[in-house]
């Protein structure tokens, strides 16, 4: 997998360069988007890039494709890379190269587009996985969270705390609310209800947490938006951490204590199994 698209030309990942006044690495100014490819197909395209186009409506770039090019850009690069296997595609856009560098921005540069393909790997589904394990941290990341942001300094502190801890995600806590991971969204089921929190300014509304919502709806599965406070989570019977690449990753330890049983929940066991089906049907579609 190592044909990366980079400003109009297909090419291999080594040989695949950037200014280094390409305002991306000076400032992290920019957004993106990870797609998974399910046997060469991109899932949930168009969710993704209508969340790309809000990105960057939100830090004022102009989108530099139409839906259509995405499109050709995206099957193009996936058909050169992986066939007909699984993959992460990744999706960058900044707003360009400076001429000196410069915090403030005009309107005239063009932007630098980048995507590249890598292998995906998940997190085992079995019945009888342990699981994963999260901690708690304050979340010290800025207000718009909303944007996916190529700008991930608090996210990658939090989450290599969270490694360092033994713990595989962060569960980040604002003004006693837990809002989400450092990269995914969050779910609790409590007496067999499945809630998340809303979507906010200081969340990333997640492609995967909207169609669990979706498919929790479609099968008559009890789920709430609704705010989850420090004390519900630490009182939750299931724990599940959800995004593109970790799909719904159960949580059976938090903090080092267990997560209801410690071991994974019935809820989740339904809720992955109409997950693989989905994608089962969009894969044979
Ligand atoms: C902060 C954050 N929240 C949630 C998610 C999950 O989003 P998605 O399901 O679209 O991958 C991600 C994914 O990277 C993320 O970085």
């Amino acid at each position: 997998m190592d044909q990366v698209y980079l400003n109009g030309t297909y090419t291999p990942l080594s040989e695949a360069c950037v200014p280094v006044l390409d305002r991306g690495f000076l400032f992290g100014d920019g957004v993106y988007e990870v797609i998974p490819v399910y046997s060469g197909k991109p899932f949930r395209v168009d969710q993704h890039l209508d969340r790309l186009e809000r990105s960057l409506e939100g830090i004022r770039i102009a989108n530099p494709m139409s839906r259509e090019q995405w499109h050709r850009v995206i099957d193009e690069l996936i058909e050169r890379n992986t066939g007909d296997q699984d993959a992460a595609l990744y999706l960058q856009i900044t707003r360009g190269v400076m001429p000196r560098r410069d915090h403030g921005f005009g309107d005239d540069l063009e932007p630098t587009v980048l995507l590249t393909c890598q292998p995906m790997h998940y997190p085992s589904q079995a019945a009888d996985t342990p699981g994963g394990r999260a901690i708690t941290l304050e979340d010290s990341r800025w207000q718009d969270c909303h944007i996916k942001s190529i700008n991930l300094l608090p996210n990658v502190l939090l989450r290599q705390q969270a490694l360092d801890a033994g713990a595989d995600e962060a569960i980040l806590i604002r003004d006693g609310r837990a809002i989400e991971g450092s990269a995914s969204n969050l779910f609790i089921v409590k007496d067999e209800v499945i809630k998340t929190p809303p979507r906010q300014r200081c969340m990333l509304g997640g492609i995967t947490r909207d169609l669990i919502l979706e498919l929790c709806a479609d099968n008559h599965l009890l789920a709430r938006e609704i705010d989850i406070s420090e004390d519900e989570l630490h009182d939750a019977d299931e724990i599940w951490m959800t995004s593109s690449t970790r799909e719904i990753l159960p949580i059976t330890v938090l903090n080092q204590h267990k997560v209801g049983r410690g071991e994974t929940g019935a809820l989740w066991r339904e809720v992955i199994r109409l997950y693989q089906e989905y994608k089962q049907q969009v894969m044979r579609s």
